[in-house]
């Protein structure tokens, strides 16, 4: 455990999202913008606003590569909502020959992803897709990461995709998923706000936008069992950004 956690005592005001920013008091339609876009707009500048947002911001990454171990062989790494590949230092620093899988919705977010690592292009696949619609091939991963990615799906949304996840990581593989969680006070007040959200747009307008919807960590616990996950532990919580890592 690198540090205790604090975000307990967070009052709303204080919750930021996984980019720093806070969600609480945005206006009902007014910030609301579809994933791909926002992230596609966002990609200027992105690691750089992390860098000043995201406490113990190089040990935090580098922690996403604690759980994996050292290897030089060419085990098969699914990376959920990979950006720009800040995660992907850590993890070929551990496992230079990984192959890694990234799946990503943001065409810029992807360019840049693909600018930084040219050099290893022969060790990276990226698909422009949403995880949440994709299959994964099954039983083909040794660790599936997904980074500040999750905070935006409902429960009956993850445990899903975490089944599909589940099932996609080989016979004791691990899934690692960082994030940031809130109380669960907090956790109602941003499902509310969601379906506030949700419920402004039209039927036609419906899909999948960019709104957090964090869990609490006793939660986000639960849908990993619901989903068949076991072994559960917290390897790292700093503020309110927390690391998870689960057995399959
Ligand atoms: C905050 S960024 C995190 C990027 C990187 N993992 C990191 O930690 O810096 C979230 C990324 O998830 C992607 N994303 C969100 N929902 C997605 C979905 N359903 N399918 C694919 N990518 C998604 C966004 O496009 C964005 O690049």
């Amino acid at each position: 455990m690198e540090q205790q956690f604090i975000m307990e005592t967070a009052t709303e005001d204080e919750v930021k999202d996984s980019e720093g920013e806070s969600t609480m008091n945005k206006n009902i339609k007014e910030d609301i913008e579809r994933m791909g876009e926002f992230f596609n707009k966002r990609a200027d500048g992105y690691e750089e606003h992390m860098k000043e947002t995201v406490e113990e911001f190089e040990k935090y990454y580098k922690a996403i590569s604690h759980p994996i171990r050292k290897t030089e062989d060419k085990i098969n790494i699914l990376d959920l909502g990979c950006g720009t590949g800040l995660e992907l230092e850590g993890i070929f620093s551990k496992v230079p020959n990984a192959q890694i899988t990234g799946i990503d919705m943001s065409e810029e977010m992807i360019k840049k992803l693909k600018e930084k690592y040219e050099n290893k292009l022969d060790n990276i696949k990226i698909i422009m897709d949403s995880y949440l619609t994709l299959p994964f091939e099954n039983k083909n991963y040794d660790y599936v990461v997904a980074c500040m990615t999750m905070h935006h799906f409902l429960k009956e949304e993850k445990i899903e995709l975490y089944k599909k996840i589940r099932e996609a990581l080989k016979e004791g593989g691990k899934y690692i998923e960082g994030d940031y969680m809130v109380s669960k006070e907090n956790e109602i007040e941003y499902l509310e706000r969601y379906h506030e959200q949700i419920n402004s747009l039209t039927e036609e307008e419906r899909g999948l936008y960019h709104i957090d919807i964090p869990f609490a960590i006793e939660t986000q616990k639960e849908i990993l069992i619901e989903a068949g996950f076991k072994n559960i532990e917290i390897i790292w919580q700093v503020e309110n950004k927390i690391i998870m890592v689960a057995e399959a």
